[in-house]
């Protein structure tokens, strides 16, 4: 099947990659002159694992393509897929401008029938806003032709989203009716192996089930990091009480790991766009709202633990840091914890000396090069004369490092974990200052140990 995709971010990149994996031929389309002349250059713009081969091998055989051209792009494709930003606006609603941008375009250009999906997770109504859109220009244009509008919403996982695409838990599609239902079915017949993953609803679901997903996620870790505050407060274990808990099938284990708070691109912004929905609907989403706001709080956890160490003498110290990027493998530093951490830590006057596998380009390319900021080239360079570690990111590289080289390292024996990665007592035994997250007993005990 002819493909096009508009937008070649981590979304519109890897599923127009793993599209021609299967035999589809994808044209991307992007705004971005640089990013699609990088690509033709085997210039990947984002690190996802096993992405960079896909594309490499598809654009030499030809059934990956890449051009700014949209009026080519919409000329290509029987389906055309909506996969640009919607980051937040002012007030946290969804932006909408590029995907109606993206509409415009279809229209603008569109010769012959087509099939219009939307990938972009957007509010509630916007199906039917890119419908009207369409219809509005192909009007002024004074053209008749059929185009259906279908919500295709996207649940990859940064960093495990080449296999997610390709073997994915569910597609979901909305669609106004059963019209573009075939055409559906064989464009994801290749990743609807073993059984039917295919679900079909109106466009409305469709839409909101995207964000009952992420909010629903975000709730869980939320919910942990409450638990973990608690917890800390009682002295009792966190990490224990994951266990007991996960073990019950209706809870399950994944996804109630504490922590130094979610970021990235999608649970922050999701979150906050369903607040504003309901909220224009008059409707105020109590959950979501304490979601967001112990989201909020959790992201200065790391940040207070070190001020709270260090007290008055924060100011002219060094802080290695391990991790950047908002999860591992990924070099995504949007909404990342890592941010809140060194923007604190240089209002305070401290320095950060950097590591990450993946997200130092990105790091720089957010903060540019500044005094008080050094990036590295190991986590073992991040420690040279530091005066603390702290890890935001839990990269398997960080989960047995050496002890005595830390220690050796460091100008203090004190780690922040907001990862919880090591066992705190073994790490007392070795003679460290552990602060994890709510791990009771034993941030109590650090925090009034104050070491300098
Ligand atoms: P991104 O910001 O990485 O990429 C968006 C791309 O769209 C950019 O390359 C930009 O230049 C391009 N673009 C903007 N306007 C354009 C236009 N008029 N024509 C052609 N290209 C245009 O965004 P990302 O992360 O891929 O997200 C895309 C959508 O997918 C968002 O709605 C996001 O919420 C959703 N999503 C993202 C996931 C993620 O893990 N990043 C997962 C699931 C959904």
């Amino acid at each position: 099947m002819k493909v096009t995709v508009f937008g070649i971010g981590y979304v519109g990149l890897v599923q127009a990659a793993v599209l021609a994996e299967v035999g589809h031929q994808v044209l991307c389309v992007d705004v971005n002159a640089l990013r699609v002349e990088n690509l033709k250059q085997g210039i990947i713009p984002i690190y996802e694992p096993g992405l960079t081969p896909l594309v490499e091998k598809h654009f030499a055989s030809g059934y990956l393509n890449f051009t700014t051209d949209a009026a080519a792009g919409v000329q290509h494709g029987d389906v055309q897929f909506i996969a640009v930003g919607t980051p937040p606006d002012e007030d946290g609603s969804a932006d909408l401008q590029y995907v109606l941008a993206v509409a415009t375009t279809i229209a603008n250009h569109m010769e012959t029938a087509k099939v219009i999906i939307d990938k972009s997770t957007v509010p509630v109504g916007t199906a039917d806003r890119v419908k009207a859109r369409i219809a509005e220009v192909l009007k002024a244009r004074n053209v008749v032709l059929e185009f259906d509008v279908v919500s295709n919403p996207e649940f990859l996982k940064e960093g495990a989203a080449v296999s997610d695409c390709m073997r994915p838990d569910r597609i979901i599609v909305g669609t106004y009716d059963d019209r573009p239902h075939d055409l559906m079915r064989e464009l994801y017949e290749p990743f609807n192996r073993n059984h039917d993953k295919l679900i079909f609803m109106d466009v409305r679901s469709a839409e909101l089930t995207k964000y009952a997903a992420n909010c629903m996620l975000a709730t869980k870790i939320s919910f942990m990091n409450e638990m973990a505050n608690l917890a800390e407060m009682l002295g009792a274990d966190i990490e224990a009480v994951r266990k007991g808990i996960g073990s019950d099938p209706r809870i399950g284990y994944h996804f109630i790991y504490p922590g130094c708070g979610y970021g990235g691109s999608c649970f922050p912004k999701d979150v906050q766009a369903l607040i504003r929905s309901s909220e224009q609907l008059g409707y105020t989403p109590k959950i979501l709202q304490a979601v967001e706001a112990v989201n909020d709080k959790q992201k200065y956890k790391l940040p207070s633990l070190v001020q709270q160490h260090f007290g008055n003498e924060l100011a002219g110290k060094t802080i290695a840091l391990w991790g950047l990027s908002f999860k591992p493998n990924t070099d995504d530093m949007r909404e990342a914890s890592s941010r809140v951490l060194m923007e604190t830590l240089w209002q305070a006057g401290a320095k950060v000396q950097a590591y990450d596998p993946e997200a130092m380009e990105e790091t720089q390319r957010i903060y540019g090069v500044r005094d008080d900021l050094t990036l590295v080239g190991t986590k073992e360079a991040a420690l040279k004369g530091a005066a603390a570690l702290v890890i935001c990111t839990e990269w398997q590289q960080f989960r047995a490092p050496d002890f005595d080289l830390i220690k050796a390292q460091l100008q203090h024996p004190v780690i922040f974990d907001g990862r919880n990665l090591f066992e705190p007592r073994r790490l007392e035994a070795r003679g460290f200052t552990y602060y994890a997250i709510g791990r009771g007993e034993t941030v109590a005990k650090a925090a009034s140990k104050q070491v300098l």
